[in-house]
């Protein structure tokens, strides 16, 4: 989420990139953009380019997944799309998006209703209400009688849950979730796709969703991107036209994942030359 309450990187100086007339058809929109970090300190002594020349595109209303291996910046994508961050080259139009940041950020001297309705408070809505917006969503989620505890008293699980929350009730159309489900256990996990598929119906948003669980991606995503390893670029595109809810048994989806998984293997073992020099 926007809060700009979380730490990031400093934008380099680039001006912001009007938005064009078809953006509401198009929420995220990437051309060939390219970001590397400069060491700041000299310790490493050079730059690390995290992304190169990625060209991506998320549609109205639709679940895009984005996987690839560890540091091939997934989160730095996800940046960009927030505007945390500005691409060094290429374009990014993207309406404005709530991030579910990998780290939970939740703020440790509020409790986890306070953190979950902290977007609503931003906004002015009275603390009240507020809180009982993000109530009823703790009971779906199975946070009730967590409401006043603390970040620290909760497990990994719940302040990641709670973060969740945070990010839905932003109000936002577009929602850039970074491993939102990667410190579940695999039923709270089964639950929790089963929920967000439930809301999404309900509520219908565009999801850019970053994991690193293939099949977490084909279960959820209308269309999964594949990533290769730093620098990350598109290597493979699947279209995942599946009915829901899915079943990670279904014949389709396995070999959906399968594809991605060959993806993934087929560009980690070819290095770019990027990566070689
Ligand atoms: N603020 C930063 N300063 C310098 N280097 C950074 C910074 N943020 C990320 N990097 C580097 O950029 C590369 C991509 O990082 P990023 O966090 O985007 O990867 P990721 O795909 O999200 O990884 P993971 O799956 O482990 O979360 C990594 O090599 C990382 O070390
Ligand atoms: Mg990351």
């Amino acid at each position: 989420m926007q809060t700009g309450l979380e730490p990031g990187p400093r934008p380099p100086s680039s001006k912001p990139i009007a938005p064009r007339a078809d953006a509401a058809a198009w929420p995220v929109r990437i051309a060939n953009v390219s970001r590397a970090y400069t060491a700041q300190d000299g310790g490493s002594g050079g730059s690390v380019q995290a992304l190169a020349g990625i060209s991506l595109q998320a549609g109205a209303e639709e679940l895009l997944a984005v996987v690839g291996p560890s540091g091939c910046g997934k989160t730095t994508l996800l940046e960009l799309i927030c505007g945390l961050q500005r691409p060094d080259t290429g374009t990014i139009e993207c309406e404005a998006a709530a991030l579910m940041p990998q780290r939970d950020l939740l703020l440790p001297w509020l409790s986890a209703l306070d953190n979950a309705a902290l977007a609503l408070r931003i906004a002015h809505m009275p603390r009240a209400r507020a809180r009982a917006c993000a109530a009823a969503v703790f009971d779906e989620l199975g946070l009730t009688g967590f409401e006043r505890a603390r970040p620290y008293e909760l497990s990994g699980g719940m302040r990641q849950r709670v973060a969740f929350v945070r990010t839905l009730l932003s109000g936002k159309r577009l929602l850039c979730l970074d491993e939102p489900f990667g410190a579940l256990d695999a039923i709270t996990r089964a639950e929790m796709h089963a929920w967000l598929g439930e809301a999404l119906e309900r509520e219908p948003r565009t999801v850019v969703l970053v994991t690193h669980d293939v099949e977490e991606a084909i279960m959820l995503a209308d269309r999964v991107v594949v990533l290769s390893p730093r620098p990350g670029r598109v290597v493979a595109e699947l279209d995942v036209d599946l009915a829901r809810p899915r079943s990670r048994t279904d014949a389709d989806v396995v070999a959906l994942r399968e594809q991605a998984l060959i993806a993934l293997a087929t560009a980690t073992a070819a290095p770019t030359l990027e990566q070689v020099r």
